[in-house]
């Protein structure tokens, strides 16, 4: 599992997030924005923020360290906004961790990524489709002469469908991916290449090694999927199908 840590101290919501994300302080001294279980989104846009956060700090795109925190009562008791009150109760136990970046700005096309980064980080995004990297909503930092990739909540949005459907890794494999508005789909020249390049990379083995830093409490069973281990199982399999189609998903069409 990923490291875990405990939190200390709430210090003040992020307002421009939909997900109520927070800045929280932990006992490693640290401060983090927090995803908090009881938003209202579910443990699965938690699953998605480890799942695509870590295969993509492992395909050579940055991401902020990410890690578990475990939020007592007693932070919820003691805090005095009713709202964040209500949030926090709802978030005892387990929740995501994101490493604050601070001082970082919001990308605004000023200082774009090279054409290789931009290819990498276009490239993952179509593989775990994720459509929340437009200019509406960016979802990648400035820090430290850098472009962070953040919030990958709203990507492999098929295990939405998990409890009433039976997990069906070819029909993933085949939805096609709209490039159109992504953020970075006039610096990212060559994703045939990052296709190229990272696909390899892409095995049973690395997959394994990213579910595994998936706490199981967020994994939820479905009658198809009776335990925390066969969740897991299923996410591999989706990305394993997927990454071996990419003619259905491949922005720019032409596949090596
Ligand atoms: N690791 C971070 N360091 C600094 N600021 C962050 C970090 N993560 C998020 N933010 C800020 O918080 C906002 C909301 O975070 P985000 O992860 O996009 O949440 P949401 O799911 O609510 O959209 C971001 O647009 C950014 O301004
Ligand atoms: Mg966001």
């Amino acid at each position: 599992m990923l490291e875990q840590i405990v939190a200390t101290r709430y210090v003040t919501p992020l307002r421009e997030g939909g997900s109520l994300p927070g800045i929280v302080e932990a006992d490693d001294l640290g401060t983090y924005v927090v995803k908090f279980r009881g938003a209202g989104q579910g443990l699965k846009v938690l699953v998605a923020e480890v799942v695509v956060g870590e295969l993509a700090r492992r395909l050579d795109v940055s991401v902020p360290r990410l890690a578990v925190l475990d939020l007592s009562r007693d932070i919820a008791r003691y805090e005095a906004d009713e709202e964040v009150q209500d949030l926090l109760s709802a978030s005892v136990g387990l929740n995501l961790a994101v490493d604050f970046l601070p001082g970082a700005f919001g990308y605004d096309g000023s200082r774009p990524p090279d054409g290789p980064t931009a290819s990498r980080i276009l490239w993952l995004d179509a593989l775990t489709a994720n459509v929340d990297r437009t200019w509406d909503n960016p979802n990648l930092l400035l820090w430290h002469c850098r472009v962070w990739c953040i919030d990958h909540g709203a990507a492999l949005y098929f295990h939405h469908g998990w409890p009433s459907r039976t997990p069906d890794p070819a029909r993933f494999a085949a939805q096609p991916f709209d490039a159109s508005r992504h953020i970075l789909r006039e610096v990212a020249e060559d994703v045939a290449g990052a296709h190229a390049l990272l696909a390899p990379r892409v095995t049973p083995e690395l997959l394994a090694e990213v579910l595994d830093l998936v706490p199981d409490d967020w994994l939820e069973t479905t009658a198809d999927l009776a335990d925390a281990d066969a969740v897991r199982a299923a996410y591999v399999d989706h990305l394993l199908a997927r990454v071996a189609n990419p003619a259905a998903w491949l922005p720019g069409g032409e596949c090596p």
